[in-house]
């Protein structure tokens, strides 16, 4: 019995050899985000636990048009958990918006034997993770990586937990000298597109009012708004979201200066205070799950989808659908914002 299976299992274990994925590519490509170290150490780790090689490319999809990589190891990512941006460093090609850039990445892929491939980025990344798909026949697996929240399949994308954090420490300090001086301050938050730091920002710093890309004519309802404070109010902070319809904060401070003379109005943008910093707890568990599970996702088969965490479970969404701008805010927590800062 034995000399009749022994050679079968080795046929079995040489099939299974030559099938397994044995070399992926990673970038972390976009606006950086905390979280992203994280979750590159996770590829990393799980990747070599599965005895697979990892190739990683600096500067996003620039590095990989250019072929500057560098092999990374349990050691290359050593200490960098606690650590904000991405040591793989990141960029926002606009080569790779042109066939000839997607052609490049696409050749130095092949040349190197990678059969597999993971993205740490947001929307931008993985529409470029849709052009790249269309060039090569390797699966890709996306980690949601952007401060921004707005990335359609999961709760929480790699960064958005650390950022708001950074902007309800901010305001809680600009809080203190904006009730000294009685004034009513405008401070504008990051969110091209969406206004989710906005959001959950203005809940937890307690801020009286938002401006948001996602609803329009907010302005009309803020100033009415404002004109009915009660003397007695000493809090005075409105949170606006830098895509909102009105310009940035400088606009809708200089629109309430002009209907409200009344109030003495200064204006903070935060800025890019809000992409660095070390990842929060929660930042460095989620990053890690979502990077362990994106190896795991090639293994079995994944193909062209974005890893999230849904009520605490992983999902994956195809890049196309996880692209798709969340357009509409949790209407609960505004109508929540609402009572809370009356
Ligand atoms: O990555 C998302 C984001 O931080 C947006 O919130 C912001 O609008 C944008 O990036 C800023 O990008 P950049 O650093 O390229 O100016």
């Amino acid at each position: 019995m034995f000399f009749v299976d022994f050679p079968r299992q080795i046929v079995i274990g040489i099939l299974v050899y030559l099938t397994e994925m044995k070399k992926i590519g990673i970038i972390t490509s976009g606006g950086d985000s905390p979280g992203m170290n994280a979750c590159l150490r996770a590829v990393v780790r799980t990747a070599v636990h599965h005895k697979i090689e990892v190739i990683g490319f600096y500067k996003g999809y620039e590095g990989l048009i250019d072929n500057d990589a560098v092999n990374l190891t349990t050691t290359s990512v050593s200490g960098i958990i606690q650590r904000g941006g991405t040591i793989l460093k990141t960029a926002r090609s606009a080569r790779f918006m042109k066939e000839e850039g997607i052609n490049s990445a696409a050749k130095n892929i092949k040349d190197l034997g990678i059969e597999g491939f993971v993205i740490i980025g947001g929307d931008g990344s993985f529409r470029g993770a849709i052009e790249l798909s269309k060039k090569i026949n390797i699966p890709i697996v996306g980690c949601a990586g952007t401060i921004d929240n707005d990335l359609v399949g999961t709760d929480f994308t790699i960064g958005y937990d650390t950022a708001i954090n950074t902007v309800v420490e901010a305001v809680d300090k600009i809080r203190d000298t904006a009730e000294s001086h009685d004034r009513v301050f405008v401070i504008e938050v990051m969110g091209r597109d969406a206004g989710l730091i906005a959001l959950r920002s203005a809940i937890a710093s307690g801020a009286e009012a938002l401006l948001v890309p996602e609803m329009k004519n907010d302005i009309d309802i803020l100033l009415k708004k404002i004109k009915n404070w009660r003397s007695s109010k000493s809090s005075k902070i409105i949170i606006v979201a830098e895509g909102d319809e009105y310009g940035g904060a400088y606009k809708v401070g200089d629109l309430i200066r002009k209907t409200c003379p009344e109030f003495d109005v200064r204006v903070t943008v935060l800025g890019h205070i809000q992409r660095g910093g070390n990842p929060t707890c929660m930042e460095r568990v989620n990053a890690s799950l979502i990077g362990y599970n994106a190896v795991l996702a090639l293994k079995n088969g994944h193909k062209n989808e974005m890893v999230g965490i849904i009520n605490k479970k992983i999902c994956f969404t195809p890049f196309e659908k996880a692209v798709k701008h969340i357009e509409t805010l949790d209407r609960d927590l505004l109508n929540m914002i609402e009572v809370l800062s009356s």
